[in-house]
């Protein structure tokens, strides 16, 4: 109901009576009220005036399931949208959901994180309000190494989701660090339960700083959030919805054709190709990228003119 009442008052450009909305709505005049409250907690900015009714005004930054599917035509991604205040990580929240059956698609949102996890056993800084802290349930047919290709997936969905929103120049940092003026915007955990030779299911966590207007001493050197690049606040749930928007495009894709069917896009926005990197591994060296094959592997070329082809892992690149 309280959805209803939302849609009912975006509706509408002026003011909307109490009773016209119960009539509309087949509730009592107490009940309008209840909600317009429940809505106020939610962060919606509603007007109320004696005589005329309520008016919606334009909130900031209101995060919630119905705010993300009002701009969602998707068929599978994000059909299930469930927004939480708090949460350790979203990532582990929807894999519990997902081991009690939960569906294909599902995506799950928070306000804030307390335990956010990062690659590598890192902390994922998710302080309330100020990122899009999104988890997204995949079921593909794939077996477990195929499954880092799900990654590049996410990582192309993003930087396109967010390049035409608004109209922002972000690239992927190879496999799926999303990057503005050499600073991180966008990291992605994929998290998956497998067997041997089988896919149950994939997490993919994303994590885009939005809103964030100062970084700690720690990340301001390596971080940069959207809010700083556009020079004005970023509504949250519209990049949500770009972001699965386009994942649910690319991963149909990916699903029918193979990851060919995205490459060229991947390697038009990857600012790891034609750069000399810093492969990190047990033996860490130098060299140029100088292409991604059609598993989505990078191929660097080492001074003596080796081509060496990196699965996955930390992979510095020159300047960023
Ligand atoms: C990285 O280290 O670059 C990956 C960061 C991934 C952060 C996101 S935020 C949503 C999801 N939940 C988590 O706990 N982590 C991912």
């Amino acid at each position: 109901m309280k959805n209803k009442l939302l849609e009912l008052l975006k509706k509408y450009d002026g003011y909307i009576s109490g009773e016209d909305i119960g009539t509309q709505l087949g509730v009592s005049r107490t009940a309008v009220w209840k909600y317009i409250k429940a809505l106020r907690n939610d962060g919606y900015n509603i007007e109320a005036v004696t005589n005329k009714g309520y008016r919606l005004m334009p909130s900031d930054d209101v995060l919630s399931s119905m705010e993300v599917k009002i701009g969602l035509h998707t068929k599978l991604i994000g059909k299930d949208v469930l927004f939480f205040d708090t949460v350790d990580s979203t990532n582990n929240k929807l894999r519990l959901l997902a081991l009690e059956g939960t569906e294909e698609g599902t995506v799950v949102i928070a306000d804030e994180q307390s335990g956010g996890k990062g690659r590598r056993g890192h902390i994922w800084s998710s302080p309330k309000g100020t990122g899009l802290w999104m988890s997204v349930l995949l079921k593909p047919d794939i077996t477990p190494q195929e499954a880092s290709r799900i990654t590049l997936v996410a990582g192309l969905s993003v930087c396109q989701g967010i390049n035409a929103l608004l109209g922002i120049n972000s690239g992927i940092k190879w496999p799926n660090d999303i990057i503005i003026e050499g600073k991180k915007v966008c990291g992605i955990l994929t998290e998956m339960n497998a067997q041997i030779d089988n896919v149950e299911f994939v997490v993919v966590g994303i994590g885009v700083n939005v809103n964030t207007e100062f970084f700690s001493d720690e990340l301001k050197d390596v971080a940069v959030s959207l809010r700083q690049v556009t020079c004005g606040k970023v509504k949250r749930s519209e990049v949500a919805a770009a972001i699965i928007e386009r994942l649910e495009e690319n991963y149909n894709k990916y699903t029918q054709e193979g990851f060919l069917a995205v490459k060229a896009d991947y390697e038009k926005n990857c600012i790891t190709l034609k750069r000399e990197v810093k492969v990190i591994a047990k033996d860490s060296f130098n060299g140029r990228a100088i292409a991604i094959n059609n598993d989505g592997e990078l191929i660097v070329e080492k001074e003596n003119g080796e081509q060496v082809t990196v699965f996955s892992g930390e992979v510095s690149v020159r300047g960023v």
